[in-house]
Order: C-alpha cells, then structure tokens, then sequence
C-alpha cells in the first residue's frame, strides 16, 4: 500500500532561542537529525523504493533533507512555498513572552481561537489549510512522498490524514526527530513514528 513519510525539520537555531518563524539554519542537534534521517528513512521503508522529498523553501527543510538528497539512493527533491511555515507576519522573529508583551490582545485572541487567528500581516491556521489543498491533491495522486516541512503545516496534513478536526490541530504536538508513517487504509490510517536515536 502506499505510504507518506512525515517530518518537521532538524531543530533549528529558533528552536533554541524559542523565536517564531523566520528562516533559520539548524542547530548542531538539527544537523545530527539530518545525517540519521537517510537511515531512519530506509528502516522504515523495508524495501528499496525510491521515494521522492518534498520540502518547504525555507533552509531548515532544505539541510534537513540534503543527506537524504545526496544518499547513494539519490531521492529527487522538489521545493513548494505551499510547505513554508505558517506566516507569523509582525510576529515574526519575537518568543511567545514578547508577543505577550507587544501585542498582548492578538496574544489572547489567539488562544481563544487559534485554528482562525491570523497574525497581523501574516496567516490563521484556516489560511494554511487552503494554500495547502494543491499539496494534498498532489499528495493523492503521487506515490512515495517524504515531506520535510513545518511543525504548524505538519498539523495540518497530519490532521487530513487522521481524521481529527482542523479546529483541534493547531494544539497538536508534533516532535522534532521523528519520522512519521502514514499508510492510508479503507475507513482509517494507520501510523507508524521513528525516532531519531540521536
Ligand atoms: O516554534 C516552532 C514553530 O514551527 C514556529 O516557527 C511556528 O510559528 C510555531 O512552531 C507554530 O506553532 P504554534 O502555532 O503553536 O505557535
């Protein structure tokens, strides 16, 4: 049957400092999940197919993927801005505590209801969930896709695929330097998950 391998980016430099958004490179611990990820792929394969690697634009998909790309297996790599991480717009670049601090209303409102908050100048996971309909009509008519993309854009697909409401998504965690398999069967998926032994 066919499968969809799922993957946030390696931890990046954001990560750490506990900023939203931007476009940052992975950290040292990123990197690691980066060179474990071609092995991690392959154990859960269990066969030789090829599969091919989507990513966002953003460089922290892209050095996440990029062992994976070079393995002597090859993947091909396509990169969509449909895949970036939701646009946190004025919000971009600040801690959870300063979005408190500067907008401390839009910091409310979006607690209240996150699947429809849109930061100002930026997207509502409700925004994300339509510029991502093309990836998920890619999605059904492609076989063997590894996606590596965004913890808020993961919630989204992963949501589609397991049936939970796209209201109750945005609160889901998704782990870094895990690798999630969805095998979509008659009346459910079922999944699998991978963690990096890093
Ligand atoms: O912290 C990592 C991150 O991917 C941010 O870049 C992004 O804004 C955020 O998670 C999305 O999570 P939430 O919607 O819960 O703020």
């Amino acid at each position: 049957p066919r499968s969809i391998w799922l993957s946030r980016h390696g931890e990046s430099e954001f990560n750490l400092s506990g900023q939203i958004g931007g476009d940052a490179n992975i950290s040292d611990r990123g990197e690691l999940y980066a060179r474990a990820l071609p092995d991690l792929v392959t154990s859960s394969v269990g066969d030789d197919r090829q599969l091919t690697i989507w990513t966002s634009t953003l460089k922290r998909t892209i050095q996440t993927a990029r062992f994976l790309h070079a393995s002597p297996k090859g993947y091909d790599k396509l990169e969509w801005k449909a895949l970036d991480e939701l646009d946190s717009g004025v919000c971009d670049g600040l801690t959870y505590q300063e979005i408190a601090d500067q907008y401390p209303e839009d910091f409310k409102a979006r607690d209240d209801d996150k699947h429809n908050y849109r930061y100002r100048g930026g997207e509502s996971y409700r925004d994300v969930v339509i510029r991502l309909e093309p990836i998920i009509m890619e999605l059904e008519r492609s076989e063997n896709i590894i996606i590596v993309t965004h913890q808020a854009v993961l919630r989204c697909i992963y949501a589609y695929y397991m049936n939970v409401p796209q209201e109750k998504s945005p609160w889901m965690e998704v782990p870094l330097h895990t690798l999630i398999k969805l095998t979509p069967r008659a009346y459910s998926t079922e999944e699998q998950r991978f963690k990096a032994n890093i």
